[in-house]
């Protein structure tokens, strides 16, 4: 554990007043602080595009990191990075037995992704307790703002920290090429001490997460505010098919075992599978690869990643059951062999609905317009849903954009929601989920 910026908290809490006792007009976020965070953020794993490629366990993900762990403590946070790698930035509070409030959210990115998935929930988070240093104000509970490592690897970080990792997970191989295991070493944990990051069920009074919405709804209705009800669950598998590599001029037609056309038929056979049944599931190959991978040879081996998402577990792992039916009938019919690798999944969660009205009643005493949603991307708070209440807080994303470096939040809605997270955690810290 490294720990920097103590000294600054004990300056701060000397001389702070209550926040309860507080007569003084309600503190504000600086909006356009955050945006200059987003923006100094954006340039650690840059792209072209003017996105990030920020992939967990990369050189551009720990710069990011770093940057953020200086912004905190200069914001007057302890930072320690724990034995999963999280990093977490804490504020003592003014009653230690109470459990602590969680603010959070993540930096890394998909690959040539966007400057706002994670980045506006974890820069907003940290200048929440900002405000609350350089106002004074002393919260009753301890407050803790973690940036999860890894969410994009199917919320990694916060899933250590609410039900510990598997080994099976931590020896697969993630999308910087490094394995979890190596990862998160290479982010300043410990592996050997994993144990250590997780928290018991009931230790945290709640966590709160702002986050893009990453879908066009609240843009299209000129929401201000999403109220999230829920969260999906995601499945990943990767499938792959094993044919038979051969000459692509002297083989006839109906003497190949051709794997990337049972792949393809696999493909669209998901996008049928998954659209026939009723309800708002999504299922997606968002890549495939083509072995040995040449012009004039038939692929031998073909693979792909499977993704599936809904708000019922059931209704995934059923979907799943249909695709690898689908796919023993079309292995037999090419000639060909399909298997999937086990599931990786994050499960489904609500949120907490004392939260959601805490969320709600803190948007419209700040004038915004809200309304309650589900979520269709996956987040950290899905994890920590398994140890506590949680709710989230959406801004607008123009055009329902995201991963893709094309992603964008106004800054006025950034400044929104972060405000809307300052006063949330303000009543929070008053009468804890009592409700007035
Ligand atoms: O993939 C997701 O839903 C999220 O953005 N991690
Ligand atoms: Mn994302
Ligand atoms: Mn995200």
């Amino acid at each position: 554990m490294r720990g920097a910026g103590l000294s600054v908290i004990a300056v701060a809490l000397f001389t702070a007043r209550p926040a309860s006792a507080d007569p003084a007009p309600p503190p504000r976020v600086q909006g356009e602080r955050i945006v200059q965070h987003i923006e100094a953020l954006s340039e650690f794993g840059r792209n072209p595009q003017g996105g990030v490629s920020r992939v967990a366990y990369t050189e551009a993900d720990r710069q990011g990191r770093d940057y953020v762990m200086r912004l905190m403590r200069d914001a007057g946070l302890s930072v320690q990075i724990d034995a999963a790698g999280n990093i977490v930035g804490r504020l003592a509070g003014g009653d230690p037995a109470l459990p602590p409030i969680l603010l959070g959210s993540h930096i890394d990115s998909v690959p040539n992704g966007g400057n706002y998935d994670g980045d506006v929930g974890s820069l907003g988070a940290v200048e929440v307790a900002q405000v609350l240093v350089e106002n004074r104000l002393a919260l009753r509970h301890p407050l803790e703002v973690i940036v999860f490592e890894n969410e994009e690897g199917v919320t990694v970080g916060s899933h250590a920290l609410a039900s510990g990792v598997e080994p099976a997970l931590l020896d697969s191989v993630s999308q910087s090429g490094r394995t979890i295991r190596d990862g998160i070493q290479f982010l300043g944990g410990d592996v050997a001490a994993l144990a250590s990051a997780r928290r018991a069920p009931g230790s945290i009074t709640a966590y709160l997460e702002l986050h893009i919405e990453q879908g066009g709804v609240l843009d299209r209705e000129k929401t201000d505010i999403g109220v999230v009800e829920g969260i999906v669950g995601i499945l990943h598998s990767e499938a792959r098919v094993e044919g038979f590599a051969n000459h692509a001029g002297t083989t006839p037609m109906d003497q190949r075992h051709d794997a990337l056309l049972s792949a393809a038929e696999l493909v669209a056979e998901l996008n049928r599978i998954v659209t026939r049944a009723p309800g708002r599931q999504v299922g997606t190959v968002g890549w495939i690869h083509a072995e040995p991978g040449a012009y004039n040879v038939i692929p031998g081996v073909a693979s792909f990643g499977v993704e599936l998402r809904d708000l019922d577990e059931a209704k995934v792992d059923s979907l799943f059951g249909e695709l690898r039916a689908a796919a023993e009938r079309i292995g037999r019919a090419r000639g060909t062999r399909v298997s999937f690798s086990e599931p990786v999944k994050t499960r489904p969660a609500l949120t907490d609905p004392r939260l959601q009205r805490l969320i709600d009643r803190s948007a419209k005493a700040l004038g915004f317009s809200t309304r309650l949603m589900p979520s269709g991307a996956g987040h950290d708070a899905q994890e920590i849903a398994r140890i506590g209440p949680v709710g989230m807080i959406f801004i607008p994303s123009v055009g329902g954009i995201s991963h893709a470096p094309t992603e964008f939040s106004r800054p006025r809605d950034i400044e929104n929601g972060a405000n809307v997270l300052l006063r949330a955690v303000l009543e929070l810290d008053r009468n804890g989920l009592a409700e007035p």
